[in-house]
This record gives structure tokens, C-alpha cells and sequence, in this order.
């Protein structure tokens, strides 16, 4: 009686884990399917011929962005995990390797707007070829395999939305070149900010900073480890146009005193006079956006601004930019408004490894150990950001100089 109360019990265990394995597997394919869809969804008001400018060496085609996504998941996981895959074009690893040296050759990067072949209409086969493949992979895959692959498409699909957001920002940098400035979404509304003028405070304390716990992160996010934070006061809102307005007003781009000396190279070198994108047509100042070329609105909050432009006016405003671990912490009080979905915000922290950070071993350690250099940390996320992409310990990096990406800025206030 008791054994067959046991072979029962087993057989119950059995089969809930057979389930829970099973209910596993089709959450991440669901998962796979809206990220990649994302994508689609994103590059559908394109044309072809949208979709094969490269307007800048930093900025990459649609087209592109498209096909180096799909690599991702082929080189990495396909031909590693899917015993007889089929490659779906030998040539495609040299033309959509971005810049893994352990994987291979590569078209140089500010050559990718050349490729008119393969054809927009072939890369959509190409995503659909690797997606049936990831599928069945992600169906059959044994046990240990899957624990093995779970982690590589939570990674490539990660890599995915991060694509996505450069999307936007670099067919916006496309269009922008083009006389008659085209909307990318006819009915884009830049997001509403608040206006609250107050602080959140911080005092001083050791803090726990960087990823710990479950739920994906990348590398860069930890080790987590203990800083000296505060005391400070970080401002609840981000700096809006209406006050980057007043900057440039108040001589800002004219006054050497306020710049880095790298940021007046830049002022003199380049003539800025104002954010990225922004064009004074009949006395009034307009910015390219993803709806076109429309007045700038005040009330939103300035964006396409560098950290040479963001430091500038943090020293304007006799304040300066929070740092990460700074900003980290403010966030996770829940007291800043506006912390996601409508810029990334510079600090005034280098892109370093944190304490004890090692790169993994293999290609996929080059993700982002190898460009801890040079670089500032943005924190937070924009409007293009897609869903379920952001976190308080995300560590976005660009170089001092750039303002095509959606940038913007809230200030912070050391506690004497
Ligand atoms: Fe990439």
C-alpha cells in the first residue's frame, strides 16, 4: 500500500515537474516571439530604402540592426546548441558581426550603409530562418541543453531590445539629413515631465550597489558592492527646454569658463549653439524629432544633449551631475520622477569596471568589458527604450561627445 502510495507520489512530482519544465520552455518562446516581433514592429514604417542608410560611422541601418541581431542568436547559440543547423548564408557572419574579434572577421562598421545586398526582403528570411531554428530548439532542446540555452537567448534577446532602441535613434539621425526632415511616426508626442523643483536627499551612508538577486542583468551591473554615497540631493525632475533655454540665453554656449576643455574643442569645432537636432527657422528654435521637424516644447525635457553640454550646465546651474551610484541609490527610493521612459541622464562617473568585475570568458566577454574606457555612464531610460528593459542598476555608456542618442540630464547638489 505505502509503495504505491510512493510510485503515486512520484508519478504526481513526475509529471508537475514535466509541467513546470514545459511551462518553462513556452514562456520563453513567448517571450523570444514579442521581443522579435518588437523589432519587426519597429522597422515596419521603414522602406527599403530607410532601412540601408548609414548617415553616420556611429549610426547603423535598419536593415542592419535587423540582420546583426538574428547573427547573434545564430552564432552564438544556433551553431553551438542545434546539432545540424543549417547556416542560412555563409557570408552573413562577416557582414553582421559587430565587433566580436574571437568570432571572426568583419565589414568595417562605417562600411555597413554599402550593403544593398543582401536585400531587406532576404534578411527578413534570414530572421525567420533563425527563428523557426530557435524555436525548435527551445522545443526539443534536452534537459541539460536547455539549462545551457535558457541563458543564451535571455542574452540575445536582451542584445535584441537594446537594438531596438539604437533603431529609432539612428534612422532618426537618417532622417534628420534630409531636407525634408520625415516623421517616423506621424503621431509621436514627446513624453510629459514633471515639474516638481523638489530634491530627493540622500545622506551619507554605505550603500549596496550593482545587480544582486534574481532577474537578468548584464556583466557590467556587478559585481553589487559597497560605496560611500551622500550626503547629496538629487533633483526629483530633469532638466527641461524651457531652462536649457535660459542657458543658452544667458551666453551659454559663448562662456569658455563653463566647459571642459574636450566640450569648448567641441563648441568651437562643431559651431553648437544649441542640442542636437535643434534649427532656428524664423527666430523660433525647432528639433528634428521621430514625428519630424516641430517647435521645441518647453515643458519637455532637453534631449540630444552631450556630457560635454550636460556638464557644462550642471557647472551653469552651480550643481553638477549625480553620479552613478548616486543616482542609483535616488532611485530606488522611488522619490525620482521621471527616472525611465523619457531620457537616459548622464552622470559624471566613467565607464569602469566595478570592484572585482571580470570579464566572461569566450566572444560573448566582449559584450561589454572591453569598452570600459573613455566612456560616461547614463543611467535610467528613454521613451525608446523598449518594455521590461530597464532596471535602477543599468549602466548605459556613450562617449563624452555624443548627442545622437536620446540624452538628457538631472542635476545633484553636494550637502556641505
Ligand atoms: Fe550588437
Amino acid at each position: 500500500m505505502s509503495a504505491t502510495v510512493t510510485r503515486l507520489q512520484d508519478a504526481v512530482a513526475r509529471k508537475s515537474h514535466d509541467q513546470q519544465a514545459v511551462a518553462e520552455r513556452l514562456s520563453l518562446r513567448e517571450v523570444f516571439r514579442a521581443v522579435r516581433s518588437e523589432t519587426e514592429r519597429r522597422a515596419a514604417p521603414l522602406s527599403p530604402e530607410d532601412q540601408v542608410v548609414q548617415s553616420m560611422a556611429d549610426a547603423s541601418p535598419t536593415k542592419w540592426h535587423r540582420a546583426h541581431t538574428t547573427w547573434f542568436f545564430e552564432q552564438f547559440l544556433l551553431k553551438e546548441h542545434l546539432d545540424g543547423y543549417p547556416v542560412f548564408d555563409e557570408r552573413f557572419g562577416f557582414l553582421f558581426n559587430s565587433y566580436y574579434v574571437a568570432a571572426g572577421p568583419r565589414h568595417a562598421r562605417p562600411r555597413r550603409g554599402l550593403l544593398t545586398r543582401p536585400t531587406v526582403a532576404e534578411v527578413a528570411s534570414y530572421r525567420a530562418h533563425v527563428d523557426a531554428a530557435v524555436e525548435r530548439l527551445i522545443r526539443d532542446a534536452d534537459a541539460p541543453t536547455f539549462a545551457k540555452i535558457a541563458p543564451l537567448i535571455e542574452i540575445g534577446l536582451h542584445h535584441e531590445q537594446q537594438h531596438q532602441e539604437l533603431l529609432l535613434t539612428d534612422i532618426l539621425h537618417a532622417f534628420a539629413q534630409n531636407p525634408t526632415a520625415p516623421a517616423y511616426n506621424a503621431n509621436w508626442r514627446p513624453p510629459r515631465v514633471s515639474a516638481d523643483s523638489g530634491v530627493v536627499e540622500i545622506p551619507e551612508a554605505i550603500h549596496n550597489i550593482g545587480h544582486a538577486g534574481p532577474g537578468f542583468h548584464f556583466d557590467n551591473e556587478g559585481p553589487a558592492h559597497r560605496e560611500l554615497v551622500g550626503p547629496v540631493r538629487i533633483a526629483r525632475a530633469l532638466v527641461t527646454n524651457a531652462e536649457w533655454l535660459e542657458f543658452m540665453r544667458a551666453g551659454g554656449y559663448t562662456r569658455a569658463d563653463l566647459w571642459l576643455s574636450d566640450g569648448w574643442a567641441m563648441v568651437t569645432n562643431e559651431g553648437w549653439e544649441a542640442p542636437g537636432y535643434w534649427r532656428k527657422i524664423d527666430d523660433r528654435w525647432h528639433a528634428m524629432t521621430l514625428r519630424g521637424l516641430q517647435p521645441v516644447d518647453p515643458g519637455a525635457a532637453v534631449c540630444h544633449v552631450s556630457y560635454y553640454e550636460a556638464d557644462a550646465y550642471a557647472r551653469f546651474a552651480g550643481k553638477a551631475l549625480p553620479s552613478e551610484a548616486e543616482w542609483e541609490v535616488a532611485a530606488r527610493t522611488g522619490e525620482l520622477d521621471d527616472a525611465y521612459g523619457v531620457v537616459w541622464q548622464w552622470t559624471r562617473s566613467s565607464y569602469s569596471p566595478y570592484p572585482g568585475y571580470v570579464a566572461p570568458p569566450g566572444a560573448i566577454g566582449e559584450y561589454n568589458g572591453k569598452f570600459m574606457v573613455n566612456q560616461m555612464v547614463l543611467r535610467g531610460a528613454s521613451h525608446a527604450t523598449p518594455n521590461g528593459h530597464t532596471r535602477a542598476t543599468y549602466r548605459n555608456f556613450f562617449y563624452p561627445p555624443s548627442r545622437w542618442q536620446f540624452t538628457g540630464l538631472r542635476l545633484a547638489e553636494p550637502v556641505a
